[in-house]
This record gives structure tokens, C-alpha cells and sequence, in this order.
């Protein structure tokens, strides 16, 4: 871990969970070095493969478990909406579904209006579910095709025994008509509704025992863009009228952007950034979160084109990379210290082991690598001796030795392979907190 973190907050937790709401503040829910491991069961023996110690003897290593979320905490502010963004599979909703209680936590704990979470149980756990809904992503299989949606509706008041039947069945038609439906609709069927007003219904049923917090996961990516915008508004509205916290997830920037007051990036099971929508947006500072923002389609036609496409596939939540875990995609990995290179020499020899490591290239000869790599910025001293050795294997056809001692030489040594960020940055927009796991922000960051 990082020596460099924060020295610690209010709540005696490192940098990350600085990333919540200000000191001072009454979050309704804060969360604390969360983190959810899955079994590993895929596979026969899937865990059981050969790795190298510091030695380089084999060793066996363990990949029985899933790293879906891990140490990740922030705060929640009553009233707000804290959006959630990233990849598919970078683990939003194990992190909401952990966060719920729906599953148990592998560590770490939720504070719930000041209340652990993980203390509760029996009356005292059921009453503060009530509290706390989601809406999932798909309104058409998380409804009931048997039920109508009345009593679809009054599910949630008659699991908490909220109000007689008349009550709830008046609760239900009043609650319909404030998500945009028609109180008639009482009597129907879902298969009679359309994608957006079948959400809407989701959103009625959550309402309707009085929640303080929704958790909406993805609540309207099947939705049709002009529908989606609908839906979207009409949960803003209700957000007001009913006084509501929301944890909004989704992997599109455009959705999170239009709803969110703050915003959290999560990459590999990990909050890479988090800080106010504006400063985010207009002033992200980490690459992954530069990345993502650089890849939504410019909406002018002239300028169809999208923009910094990510190199490179997620590696697996089951051995994620040390240090930063972005740093096998990251165009922006920092040079080791030993080194004393310019910015075109690592630049050169970052795109070179970049390449060399996923032997992206035909084999050639030396000269033909030199000229496309470097041209006449080879870095000489220590670093050229390793570009030396690592042209020497790849004229012996040895690629994967290549490959393992360019990593060797120039990504392990990275503070980025070898210590996981976590920094405070000087927010340019607002007065909000911004935290940012990225070592880029080594010398910037805040002194406290
Ligand atoms: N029950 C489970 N057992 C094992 N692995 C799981 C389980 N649930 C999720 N995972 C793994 O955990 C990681 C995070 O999954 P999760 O569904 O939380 O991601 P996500 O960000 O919500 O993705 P999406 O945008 O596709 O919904 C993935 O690698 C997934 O395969
Ligand atoms: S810590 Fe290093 S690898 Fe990670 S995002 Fe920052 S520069 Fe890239
Ligand atoms: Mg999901």
C-alpha cells in the first residue's frame, strides 16, 4: 500500500474515503474499505497455475478468488446523486448489491444513517431495508408477468406491513400517477407496458414504502435514448418530491453526467476518481477517467468520430495488476526513477514493451525495430543496456524472454506497478473534495 496516502480524515480512514463528502457534512451512507471476493469455481483447477517468486522459482499461486470490489470507500450526502460509472464487469453492482446487504461483504462496512450495517440484524436490519431500494436494470424480468401491477406495486408495503389493504391499494394508484402512469393502469398487467413505463413501474413499487435511498443500477440503458431522457427527468423530479439519495450506476458518461451531482469512476473493482460532476468532467485527472471521456461520440456530425479508444482489454478481476491496477492500459505509465530519460525516450520505450508484451508485431530485424520505435530518440546509459539485451532475445526469436525483461526493466520498477495511488487533488471547479488514484499526482497533491 502507498505511503503516501492521505494521512487520514474525520472518519480515520485513508485517501479514499477523503473522497466523500466534506468533513462537517451528515452523509446518509458511508462507506468503508468495502470489498466483495467471489469464489473462483470456474474451471477444473482454474486456480492452480504456476507463478515465479522474487527468485524466479515456481511457485503456485492462488486464483481461487474474484476480486470484484475492493477497499472502496466513499460518503453519500443526504439528498444528492452520487453517479457510478465504468466498464462492463468493473464491479458496480457487486459494489451496490454489497453496499445493500443483498450479498455479505468480504470486509469493510456500511454506514447507514449512522447505523453499521453489518450490526444489525432481525427487525432492526428489515426496518432499515425498507429504507434503503434499487431498481435493477431490466424492468421486464425484475416484474412478475403473473401480477398485476397494483399488487405489484404493494408488494414492498405488504412485506413491511405498511398500511390495510385499502390504503395500500390507494397508496399504489396515487404513487402510479406521480411516476407518470395512469392510475387505471392499476389492473394491468406488465406485458401491456412499454420498456419505459414498465421502469416506471419499478420506480412506483420502490416508492412505496417511503425509501430515504434508491439505488438505481443501470435504470434505463435498455431504454431508447428520447424514452431514456424521459425516464431520467421524471426521476430527477421525483428525487425532489420525495426527498431522495440516489446511488445511480451506469457505463454511459452522457446518462451519469445529466443526473449525477458527484461522480465516482470505477475501473476493476477499484474508485479511481471521484469528485463534483463539473470538476470531473471538466477537470479529470485520471487517465482511465481522460480515456473514458475522450471516447464518448462528439455529438457535432462533422466530429463523428470518437476519440481515444482504450488500447487493450481489462485484465482479469481474478489477478488484477499490482500497484495501479489501470497501468496495463495506461498511455501514461511513469517512467522508473532510475532511469533519466526525456519524455520521447519513454514515450519510445513505453509504445516498444507495449507492443513487445502483447507481440503485437511481425518478427524483423533489429534495425527495422529501431528505426519504427525510436528513430533518433534511443535512450542510452542503463535504460539502452535493457533495450540492448531485449533486442538481442528478439533476434534469437525469443519473444516471451523479450517480453519478460522488458517488463522487467521497465514496468515493474514503475511507482505505478508498485504502489497503489490514492491522492487528493486541488479541485479548479468548486470547493468539492477530488480524489484521484493515480500517481501523476504524486507532486501535485494537497498538503493537509
Ligand atoms: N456471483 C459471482 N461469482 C463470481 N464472480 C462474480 C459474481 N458476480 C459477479 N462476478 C464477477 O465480478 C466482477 C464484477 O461484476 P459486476 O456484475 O459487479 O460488474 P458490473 O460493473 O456491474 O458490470 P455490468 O456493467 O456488465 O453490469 C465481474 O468480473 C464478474 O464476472
Ligand atoms: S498510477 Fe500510473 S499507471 Fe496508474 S493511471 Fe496513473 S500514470 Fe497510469
Ligand atoms: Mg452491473
Amino acid at each position: 500500500m502507498s505511503d503516501t496516502r492521505d494521512p487520514g480524515d474525520a472518519t480515520g480512514q485513508a485517501g479514499r474515503t477523503a473522497a466523500g463528502a466534506s468533513a462537517g457534512d451528515d452523509p446518509l451512507l458511508r462507506v468503508e474499505g468495502l470489498t466483495k471476493l467471489f469464489k473462483n469455481d470456474s474451471g477444473f483447477l482454474s486456480w492452480l497455475t504456476v507463478d515465479r517468486d522474487a527468485d524466479g522459482v515456481p511457485v503456485t499461486a492462488d486464483r481461487e478468488w474474484v476480486r470484484a470490489v475492493e477497499d472502496v470507500s466513499f460518503e453519500i450526502r443526504r439528498g444528492e446523486t452520487l453517479g457510478l460509472v465504468g466498464e462492463s464487469g468493473c464491479g458496480k453492482s457487486t459494489l451496490a448489491r454489497t453496499l445493500l446487504r443483498l450479498i455479505d461483504p468480504t470486509e469493510g462496512d456500511v454506514y447507514f444513517e449512522g447505523d453499521n450495517l453489518a450490526e444489525l440484524s432481525g427487525e432492526a436490519l428489515r426496518r432499515k431495508r425498507k429504507d434503503m431500494q434499487i431498481i435493477f436494470q431490466d424492468p421486464q424480468s425484475s416484474l412478475d408477468p403473473r401480477m398485476k401491477v397494483g399488487p405489484i406495486v404493494e408488494e414492498p408495503m405488504r412485506a413491511h406491513d405498511m398500511l390495510d389493504d385499502e390504503g395500500r391499494e390507494e397508496r399504489a394508484r396515487e404513487l402510479l400517477s406521480r411516476v407518470g402512469l395512469d392510475p387505471q393502469h392499476y389492473n394491468r398487467h406488465p406485458h401491456a407496458f412499454s420498456g419505459g413505463q414498465r421502469q416506471r413501474i419499478n420506480l412506483a413499487r420502490a416508492l412505496s414504502v417511503n425509501p430515504d435511498f434508491v439505488v438505481c443500477d443501470e435504470p434505463t440503458s435498455a431504454l431508447d435514448a428520447s424514452i431514456q431522457a424521459q425516464v431520467l427527468n421524471t426521476m430527477r423530479r421525483l428525487q425532489e418530491e420525495f426527498g431522495l439519495t440516489y446511488l445511480f450506476i451506469s457505463h454511459d458518461l452522457s446518462v451519469i453526467r445529466h443526473i449525477s451531482d458527484r461522480v465516482a469512476v470505477m475501473y476493476l473493482g477499484e474508485v479511481v476518481e471521484l469528485a463534483d460532476k463539473e470538476e470531473l468532467y471538466e477537470n479529470p485527472q485520471h487517465p482511465y477517467t481522460q480515456a473514458l471521456l475522450d471516447s464518448i461520440p462528439v455529438p457535432d456530425p462533422r466530429e463523428s468520430e470518437t476519440r481515444g479508444v482504450l488500447e487493450g482489454d481489462v485484465p482479469s478481476p481474478i489477478e488484477p495488476p499490482s500497484g495501479c491496477r489501470f497501468r496495463t492500459r495506461c498511455p501514461e505509465l511513469i517512467a522508473p526513477a532510475e532511469y533519466d530519460l526525456t519524455d520521447a525516450e519513454w514515450a519510445a520505450v513505453r509504445a516498444f514493451t507495449r507492443r513487445v508484451v502483447r507481440h503485437g508485431f511481425e518478427m524483423t530485424t533489429q534495425a527495422d525495430l529501431e528505426a519504427e520505435f525510436f528513430g533518433d530518440t534511443r535512450p542510452g546509459g542503463p535504460a539502452g543496456e535493457a533495450l540492448d539485451r531485449a533486442f538481442v532475445l528478439l533476434e534469437r526469436k525469443e519473444p516471451d524472454a523479450a517480453a519478460d525483461h522488458l517488463r522487467d526493466s521497465f514496468i515493474e520498477p514503475s511507482i505505478c506497478a508498485r504502489e497503489q495511488p490514492s491522492y487528493e487533488v486541488d479541485p479548479e471547479y468548486g470547493d468539492g473534495r477530488h480524489f484521484c488514484a493515480c500517481h501523476l499526482q504524486r507532486d501535485e497533491e494537497l498538503t493537509h
